[in-house]
């Protein structure tokens, strides 16, 4: 990282050369913000550490000229004890950060990591978005119509900030894979992501399995035990198919969602957690409210930004896509030697409606591909998949109440009950 330091008093900016040079960054110091001009012109700095009283004028207009000129160029602000007020007009003019004088290395470490993290990020997703021009992928998604396009823009911009996203969309449309994304796209990343199908945990178990529990706090409850919302600290909390939350839990999460503090089963400690929430749906959730399985203050809380997926039959262009990065995949573990599909085997699955949207899609392509000769899936194979009649059931698999990925949960036996709920899916 290339670091312009302005900054008049001399201490002070030896203090902070001296720091950096640990950060192995490249640096340079000037004195007044005419230096700083020229200097940002000839030296072009990723970041610029910025003095906010300087001889010929006001670090602020520094910033704001800068800005505007350029945004990517980041800015941090030197201020002291007396002046966070200022601090925090720094931000307002598109400052990252502050840093308190007297200068603490460990202080500055912590906000050249804060900041080496959001820049990574937004590397990261401008790759993602020219990597999507070029082949209709974004992360582990793939889409290149023109609803897709939309919803990649939409995750970009929604993963940065720690707004409640709500995933609407027919089942297997991709309402997980958009919440995973949202998670690795975010400064989250390096925390638990937890998944928590909503419908699949049996009633009496779910607070425990939420909250945790303390010993003793019910039969069977022979030992202390972590829910997942503390698991999840740090990270990303995914409600999967949440219309199917009693009403009761509902509004105890509503008051959770509220105060950021929650209690174990049979617990007085009050526990306070930084988490994330997503949450997803296949139901209308206008008619869910209606029929009271929805609160409305909770359905509030939750969607806050919704997202919603269109069903497959909506986005044509994106179904030979699909079926080409699933073919891929498949033949990546099973190396039977397919390449392509047959021109009418892409008419056929074209020509489909995608009742069970992508899941169905992949499920379609696998049969296929059994059943087909290498190297081309043939028409004829998926018609005959296509025409099947369980190709419906098939379309929505079932799946494990909870999941968790990235130093997610620590490993636990799941209790048996909680397998039991799962089968029901
Ligand atoms: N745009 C996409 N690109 C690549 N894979 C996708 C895409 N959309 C969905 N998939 C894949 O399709 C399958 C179904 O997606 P997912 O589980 O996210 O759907 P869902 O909406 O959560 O379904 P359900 O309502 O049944 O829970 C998964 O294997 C997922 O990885
Ligand atoms: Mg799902």
């Amino acid at each position: 990282m290339k670091i312009l330091v302005v900054e008049d008093d001399a201490a002070t900016r030896k203090g902070l050369e001296q720091l950096l040079a640990e950060s192995h960054s490249e640096t340079r110091s000037v004195g007044s913000i005419e230096k700083a001009r020229a200097a940002i012109e000839e030296f072009s700095p990723n970041l610029c550490i910025v003095d906010l009283n300087l001889p010929d004028g006001d670090g602020l207009d520094l910033i704001r000229e800068v800005r505007s000129q350029n945004p990517t160029r980041e800015f941090i602000v030197l201020t002291g004890h007396g002046s966070i007020d200022t601090a925090v007009e720094a931000m307002k003019a598109g400052a990252a950060d502050y840093l308190l004088k007297p200068l603490k290395s460990a202080q500055i470490s912590v906000v050249l990591d804060r900041l080496s993290e959001k820049m990574d990020l937004e590397r990261e997703v401008d790759d993602l978005r020219s990597q999507l021009a070029q082949t209709g992928r974004f992360g582990s998604m793939f889409g290149k119509s023109k609803p897709m396009q939309e919803i990649f823009g939409i995750i970009s911009r929604v993963a940065k900030s720690d707004a409640p996203v709500m995933i609407i969309g027919e089942s297997g449309t991709g309402k997980e894979i958009v919440a995973t994304t949202i998670h690795e796209l975010s400064r989250r990343r390096a925390k638990p992501f937890v998944a928590i199908n909503c419908g699949a945990i049996s009633p009496s178990l779910i607070e425990s399995e939420l909250f945790g529990h303390e010993r003793g706090s019910f039969t069977g409850a022979d030992r202390r035990r972590q829910g997942y919302f503390e698991l999840a600290h740090g990270g990303t909390l995914f409600f999967d198919e949440v219309t199917e939350m009693s009403a009761e839990l509902q509004i105890k999460l509503l008051r959770v969602l509220e105060t950021k503090t929650f209690r174990r089963v049979g617990g007085n400690e009050e526990l306070k957690v930084n988490i994330r929430i997503l949450s997803s749906t296949n139901r209308d959730l206008q008619e869910a409210i209606k029929s009271g399985k929805l609160r409305e203050d909770f359905y509030y809380r939750l969607n806050v930004f919704p997202l919603v997926l269109p069903p497959l039959r909506e986005r044509k262009e994106d179904i030979s896509l699909l079926a080409r990065y699933f073919l891929e995949r498949i033949e990546e573990k099973e190396k039977a030697g397919f390449r392509e599909f047959e021109p009418g085997a892409l008419a056929a699955l074209n020509e489909h409606s995608w009742p069970g949207n992508v899941r169905e899609l992949r499920n379609v392509v696998h049969r296929a591909y059994v059943l087909s000769n290498p190297p081309v899936i043939g028409a004829e194979a998926v018609r005959s998949v296509l025409d099947q009649p369980t190709m419906k059931i098939a379309a929505k698999a079932s799946r494990p109440a909870t999941r968790s990925r990235r130093g997610g949960e620590p490993s636990r036996k799941p209790p048996a009950s909680r397998k039991a709920a799962a089968k029901t899916r």
